[in-house]
């Protein structure tokens, strides 16, 4: 079994989405191994998005991912990393999301997203590390 990490992101807290977001990961077949609610430190927002820095959009991302609560989960199953990606849908939630996915359904611009899943089980692995280290 494979394990990803899953963040709703303060835009899907503030739409009311946690529900809809565990509903398609348990109904594909996931399950999860952890589930909290919490505040995002700036430290936390930097090692998360280590890779973004220097971009032009990593300011924007930081402030915005610590803007309020998330959801961080870890999401468990065959596949997960995979599987997870397919159900957010692509980055943009206009030109690379399809309908059906989160970001296609209820997404609108790049930056607010909804969600977020890791991208590699390499990447998942690191990002467990950081968000759930007892884990
Ligand atoms: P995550 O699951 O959040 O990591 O999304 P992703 O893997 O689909 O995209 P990526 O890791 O490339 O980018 C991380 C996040 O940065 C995205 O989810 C977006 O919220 C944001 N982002 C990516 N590209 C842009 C951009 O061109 N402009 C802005 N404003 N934000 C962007
Ligand atoms: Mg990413």
């Amino acid at each position: 079994n494979e394990r990803t990490l899953v963040l709703v992101k303060p835009d899907g807290v503030g739409k009311g989405l946690v529900g809809e977001v565990i509903s398609r990961i348990e109904k594909k077949g996931l399950s999860l191994a952890a589930l909290e609610l919490r505040s995002v430190s700036r430290s936390v927002a930097e090692e998360h998005y280590a890779e973004h820095q220097g971009k032009p959009f990593y300011e924007d991302l930081l402030e915005f991912i610590t803007s309020g609560p998330v959801v961080a989960a870890i999401v468990e199953g065959p596949r997960a990393v995979a599987a997870f990606r397919q159900i957010a849908g692509g980055t943009d939630p206009v030109d690379k999301a399809a309908p059906g996915t989160l970001r296609g359904d209820y997404g609108l611009e790049v930056q607010y997203n909804l969600v977020h899943g890791s991208d590699s089980v390499e990447s998942a692995e690191r990002e467990i590390k950081l968000w759930f280290p007892d884990y």
